[in-house]
């Protein structure tokens, strides 16, 4: 995992040098801090840097067209459990978190994505807005909204209220520079569903009927209901993070959640950040994924389970 072997790229960032904050770097097995440059530190991984900070302040450092996907998950909406004195109530969302989409839009490449994972939350009997303002918001700022899929949890957490259900879904929204984004479904190919009742009905599709009837014809048994596999769709079932938090961190992503968009946006090798790390699962899916990657959080404490992650890989 630490492996740091000429087959993997370095990271470059040419002018993102952070003076004077801490940057945490890692190498084999323990945690340095070193008061150099990014460039320096993300060597020394051979895939990625976690830079405790601001993700403005570092943002603000990167060059253009710099990332090829930006993946994250803001604080919701009025969570009040990072401890670190900010509400994250609705006025950080339309001023902090705008300048911070800002950023990103003119740190992707051409070809890049920015996939936003948000749920606002419900209050006095009503679903907040907020999570559809900011697909407003962003297109306003020149992000193109390409999707919106939905991470439904099969295990949501419990509760019971007067007049709602388990909140069991979430919001991915996906958008981009340009129309020209770059997109690899076959990297997520997923085990098609065909039951019986499909391929019976296959059989008797009329394409189906032809190819059946052809002089080399194969038998109508042999055919197929279509292929074993396909590609997922918009609904993304993945459970919610049930492993240990020895960082008490409130609202961590599933590792397979980073891992499906990063498969399906981005190619080995290239470049993925998130702004808001927590416990950096982008960090670990992108590593597996042999993808290089960028980490910001502000809290450092939520990051020291950086190591043990990236060495079981989950
Ligand atoms: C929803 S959590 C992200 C969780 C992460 N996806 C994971 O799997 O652990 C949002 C994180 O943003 C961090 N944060 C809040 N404001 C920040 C800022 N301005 N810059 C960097 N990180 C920030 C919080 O401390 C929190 O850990």
């Amino acid at each position: 995992m630490f492996d740091d072997s000429p087959t993997r790229l370095p990271l470059r960032l040419p002018g993102l040098v952070p003076p004077d904050r801490q940057v945490r770097i890692y190498d084999p097995g323990q945690m340095a801090s070193l008061p150099s440059s990014i460039v320096e530190s993300a060597a020394l991984t051979g895939l990625g840097a976690l830079v405790i900070d601001d993700c403005l302040n570092l943002l603000r450092q990167v060059p253009d067209h710099t990332f090829d996907l930006v993946l994250t998950s803001p604080p919701y909406d009025g969570q009040p459990k990072y401890e670190n004195g900010e509400k994250y109530g609705r006025d950080w969302y339309e001023d902090t978190f705008l300048k911070v989409s800002a950023e990103i839009l003119r740190t992707l490449k051409p070809h890049g994505s920015f996939v936003l994972n948000y749920r606002s939350r419900r209050q006095d009997g009503e679903r907040g807005t907020l999570q559809y303002e900011l697909v407003f918001w962003l297109r306003e700022q020149g992000f193109r909204f390409c999707e919106d899929f939905v991470w439904g949890k099969p295990s949501p957490p419990p509760g019971r209220w007067k007049r709602h259900l388990k909140d069991a879904v979430e919001y991915c929204f996906h958008f981009a520079k340009t129309p020209e984004w770059q997109f690899f479904p076959e990297h997520c190919l997923t085990p098609a569903r065909w039951d019986r009742k499909d391929v019976e009905r296959r059989k008797k599709l009329r394409h189906n009927y032809e190819r059946v009837n052809e002089p080399s014809g194969q038998g109508r048994r042999r055919v197929q209901a279509g292929p074993a596999m396909v590609r997922p769709s918009t609904l993304l079932h993945i459970e919610p993070e049930f492993l240990p938090n020895p960082t008490e961190h409130p609202a961590r992503f599933p590792v397979e959640l980073p891992s499906f968009f990063i498969k399906l946006l981005t190619q080995p090798g290239q470049l993925v950040f998130d702004p808001f790390g927590g416990t950096c699962t982008t960090a670990v899916a992108a590593e597996s994924l042999e993808r290089r990657w960028l980490v910001a959080e502000i809290d450092a404490s939520y990051t020291e389970v950086l190591p043990e992650r990236l060495k079981k890989g989950r």
